[in-house]
C-alpha cells in the first residue's frame, strides 16, 4: 500500500492568518485529531495543530510579540515548545505544564501519573510539589512570546513529560519561522521559491495508521517496547507530511529550510545526480538563523531537531532530470528522501548568495566564568545526564543571566543534544576544531558515539527553569533531560 518514490506532489503547510493584529500578533491554534491522506487509499489518524500534519507554518517578525494560544481538543494532555524560541520560562513549554483535554476527561492526578510511572529513577506520585505542576491548566494555555531573537527557522511541538516521542510522531509538529530586516535586504530567493522541509520518517500498519511501539497503549504509562529504546524509526520518509514527494522545480535558485523532525533518525543529505563541480547545497542558516558567510557541502548531516537553511541552484541540472535528494545513512525506504524535477524553460533568477550574510557576534570563550560538564549515558532501563535521570525540579546548573559559559557535552552512543532558551557557538569538538556542520549559532548539536563538544553558552533575557536534553525523542522520553535555572 506504500506508494512509490516521487510521485506524491510536495505540500507546503499553509501559514496561519493571525487572529489580531495590533502591538501583539495573535494566533489560534486547535490541537485536534484529524484523518490525514498520506497514503494512497488509507486514511491516517493523527493528532495535529489545526488539523494537518505539519501544523500551519506561524511567521514573526523578530522584535514583535506574538501570542499563540492553544486549545487541546485532543484525548491527552500536551504540552507545546517552540524549539529555538528565546521564551520566557512560563510561555517555554515546561514538560509539566500540561495542559488537560478541554473535555474534562482526564484529572490533573492521571495526568501527573502518566507522566511519572514506571520511569526509571521515578517513584509515581512524588511530584506533587515540584515546579511545574502548579503551571497545568485545563483547555488552553495562551504562550507569549516576545521574539527578541533574529531571524530564524523555528519549530514548535509536543514536550509533554516522558510523551514527547509519542506525540510528535503521531502529527504535533509545525514550522515557526521569524523575519528580520537584515535577512530581507539580501538577495536570497523567496516567494514559492524559499521551501520549509520538515523530514520525518514513520512506520505504518496495514490500515494506514502510524505504528508507534507504545509498551502500554492505554496511554496510562510512559515508555516504548524495549526494543526501542534506542528510539523509533519508521521506513517511509515523509516531507511535509507525503511520503517520498517531488517538487516540479523551476532551472533557478531555491532556499530549503531543512528541518530534521524525526523522532530518533539523523541524516546525511545528498543530491543524486550531483551537480558537476559538487558542493550542491550552500548553506546560509543553521538553527539560529544566518551564517557569517556561507559554507558549501555535497552533503548533510542534519541531526534530530536541527534546521540547515541552504540554498541550491537548480539552473545547475539539466530540463527534464529527476534530482533526488537521498539519505546515504540508510539503505531500502529511509534511503529516499525527496526529489525535485527540473522544469524545462528559461526563468528570470535575480536571486544571490552574497560573499556576507550577516554580522555574527561572538561569543568569547576567554570570557566564560564557569566550565560545566554534561555527559550523556546510558543508565539502568533509561538514559542520564551526569548518571541522574530526568527528575523536574533537579537544576544541574545554575547559570547567571548575561554571562557566558562553556558548556562541554560528552557521549558514550548517538546522541543529539538540545539547549532551551538561548542558542550557543560551538567551540570544539573532540578538542579539535568545529565541525563542517556546527557554523553559526546553533541550539541543537550532533553527538556521534564517543565524541565530545565545547560550546560556549550565555543566557539572556529571562531567568526562570529550562531544560537541555538528548533531541531523541526517545531517549529525552525515557529521562534524557535535566533542568537548570537561569539566574
Ligand atoms: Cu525540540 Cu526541548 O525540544
Ligand atoms: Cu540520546
Amino acid at each position: 500500500r506504500l506508494p512509490r518514490p516521487y510521485e506524491t506532489p510536495l505540500p507546503i503547510p499553509r501559514t496561519l492568518a493571525p487572529v489580531g493584529r495590533g502591538a501583539t500578533d495573535v494566533y489560534e491554534i486547535t490541537q485536534q485529531k484529524a484523518q490525514l491522506d498520506i497514503l494512497p487509499g488509507l486514511r491516517t489518524e493523527a493528532w495535529t495543530y489545526g488539523g494537518t500534519f505539519p501544523g500551519p507554518t506561524l511567521v514573526s517578525r523578530s522584535g514583535r510579540r506574538t501570542q499563540v494560544r492553544h486549545r487541546n481538543t485532543l484525548p491527552q494532555p500536551t504540552v507545546v515548545h517552540l524549539h529555538g524560541g528565546h521564551t520566557p520560562a512560563d510561555s517555554d513549554g515546561y514538560p509539566l505544564d500540561v495542559v488537560l483535554p478541554a473535555d474534562g476527561s482526564i484529572t490533573g492526578e492521571r495526568a501527573l501519573a502518566a507522566m511519572t510511572e514506571g520511569m526509571p529513577g521515578h517513584a509515581g506520585g512524588h511530584h506533587g510539589g515540584a515546579p511545574g505542576v502548579s503551571g497545568m491548566v485545563r483547555g488552553e494555555r495562551l504562550h507569549t512570546y516576545p521574539m527578541r531573537q533574529r531571524a530564524a527557522t523555528l519549530w514548535y511541538h509536543d514536550h509533554r513529560m516522558s510523551w514527547t516521542g509519542h506525540g510528535v510522531w503521531r502529527g504535533l509538529a509545525g514550522f515557526h519561522l521569524v523575519r528580520d530586516d537584515e535577512e530581507e535586504a539580501l538577495p536570497l530567493p523567496k516567494g514559492e521559491r524559499e521551501l520549509p522541509l520538515m523530514i520525518t520518517d514513520r512506520a505504518f500498519e496495514e490500515d494506514g495508521s502510524f505504528r508507534y511501539p507504545l509498551a502500554d497503549p492505554r496511554l496510562l504509562t510512559p515508555g516504548v517496547d524495549h526494543a526501542y529504546m534506542d528510539g523509533v524509526l519508521g521506513d517511509v520518509v515523509l516531507v511535509n507530511g507525503a511520503p517520498w514527494p517531488v517538487h516540479r522545480t523551476p532551472r533557478a535558485r531555491h532556499r530549503l529550510r531543512l528541518l530534521n523532525a524525526s523522532n530518533a533518525r539523523p541524516y546525511r543529505l545528498r543530491l543524486e545526480p550531483q551537480p558537476s563541480g559538487g558542493d550542491a547545497f550552500v548553506q546560509i542558516g543553521g538553527d539560529g538563523g544566518l551564517l557569517a558567510r556561507p559554507v558549501r557541502h555535497d552533503e548533510l548531516h542534519i541531526g534530530t531537531g536541527e534546521r540547515f537553511d541552504v540554498v541550491v541552484d537548480f539552473a545547475r541540472w539539466k530540463p527534464g532530470t529527476l534530482v533526488r535528494m537521498v539519505n546515504t545513512l540508510a539503505e531500502g525506504g529511509a534511503h529516499e528522501v525527496m526529489a525535485f524535477e527540473i522544469a524545462g524553460g528559461t526563468v528570470r533568477d535575480d536571486s544571490a548568495v552574497p560573499g556576507t550574510l550577516s554580522r555574527v557576534e561572538r561569543l568569547d570563550p576567554a570570557k566564560a566564568v564557569v566550565t560545566r560538564e554534561f555527559r550523556f549515558r546510558q543508565g539502568g532501563d533509561g538514559w542520564t545526564i551526569n548518571d541522574h535521570g530526568y527528575l523536574p525540579g533537579r537544576a544541574l546548573a545554575r547559570p547567571r543571566l548575561g554571562q557566558t559559559e562553556i558548556w562541554r557535552f560528552t557521549t558514550s552512543l548517538h546522541h543529539p543534544v538540545h539547549v532551551h532558551l538561548d542558542h550557543f557557538q560551538v567551540l570544539s569538538r573532540n578538542n579539535g576544531a568545529p565541525g563542517p556542520y556546527d557554523a553559526g549559532w546553533k541550539d541543537t548539536v550532533d553527538l556521534p558515539p564517543t565524541e565530545s563538544v565545547e560550546v560556549a553558552v550565555r543566557f539572556t533575557d529571562y531567568g526562570g527553569t529550562y531544560m537541555l536534553h538528548c533531541h531523541n525523542l526517545e531517549h529525552e522520553d525515557m529521562a534524557m533531560m535535566a533542568d537548570f535555572v537561569v539566574e
